[in-house]
């Protein structure tokens, strides 16, 4: 990251200028009760409320960030709740992330796609990735929304996510406006699982949220969906068998 940027998100936090609620992201407090339970990672925590979270929770919880005011923030709060969240100042894009380490991984919006893989190695077998972040509306234009990032790049085009984590086991997948803060935002949404065969452990996995089907521009999968997606060669394959055959008895 560079210097300016650095000095654009400590001024944004001591002068005020961005205040996400305490509020944690609706999408981990619903999947909070179907997920697993022990270390967790929150990547570019900010001021701390999905960290805080964690920790309320009982995960034993280290949050990374760079700026040096949002963690002050997170340690205050950590302070005033009896919590404890580690946190670590360090620039994720020349971060050296522990590998096979992590129950559980949040991103809330924070986009950093050279970061993907390095994620996937933290986790653990069985660990689980939560994901989500702006996207591009279906036109590839910008819909405008407070706090989110002007420039497209900075933004999830349609279908991203889900290429960026392709080697995981999808349980929930959506890109579409969400109600958050009051606004519908187009957010891409992610919970995926790191198995150690995923297609083979994707095929059992049952979504045990229910995918918001509201909205436009949604691709709503869950791991059933994936799962047939993903063995979508296999079964073709078996179909021509299945016609030549037939044709052969007749
Ligand atoms: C939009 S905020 C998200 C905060 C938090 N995840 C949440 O949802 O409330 C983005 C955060 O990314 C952090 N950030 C940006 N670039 C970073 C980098 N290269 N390394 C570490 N943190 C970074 C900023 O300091 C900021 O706190």
């Amino acid at each position: 990251m560079s210097r300016a940027e650095l000095e654009k998100w400590e001024t944004r936090y001591t002068a005020g200028e961005f205040t996400p609620n305490d509020r944690p992201s609706a999408l981990l407090a619903e999947w909070l009760p179907h997920l697993p339970r022990g270390r967790a990672l929150d990547v570019a925590c900010g001021p701390g409320r999905n960290a805080l979270f964690l920790a309320r929770h009982g995960y034993t919880v280290d949050a990374i960030d760079i700026s040096s005011a949002a963690l002050e923030m997170v340690r205050r709060k950590a302070t005033e709740e009896h919590l404890s969240v580690n946190c670590i100042q360090a620039d994720l894009d020349v971060f050296a992330s522990p590998f096979d380490t992590y129950d559980l991984i949040v991103v809330n919006f924070y986009l950093n796609r050279v970061l993907a893989p390095k994620l996937v190695g933290a986790l653990k077998t069985g660990g689980v990735l939560l994901f989500e972040h702006h996207g591009l509306s279906d036109a590839g234009t910008v819909p405008m929304n407070r706090d989110a990032p002007t420039d497209p790049q900075l933004r999830l085009k349609p279908g991203e996510l889900r290429s960026l984590f392709r080697g995981l086991c999808i349980l929930h997948y959506s890109e579409g406006p969400v109600l958050k803060d009051g606004e519908l935002v187009p957010l891409a949404q992610l919970v995926a699982r790191k198995e150690v065969a995923p297609r083979r452990a994707c095929r059992n996995a049952v979504p045990t949220c229910r995918p918001d089907l509201s909205g436009f521009n949604r691709l709503s999968a869950n791991g059933v969906f994936a799962s047939l997606r993903q063995d979508g060669g296999q079964l073709t394959a078996l179909a021509i068998f299945i016609g030549v055959a037939l044709k052969y008895w007749a």
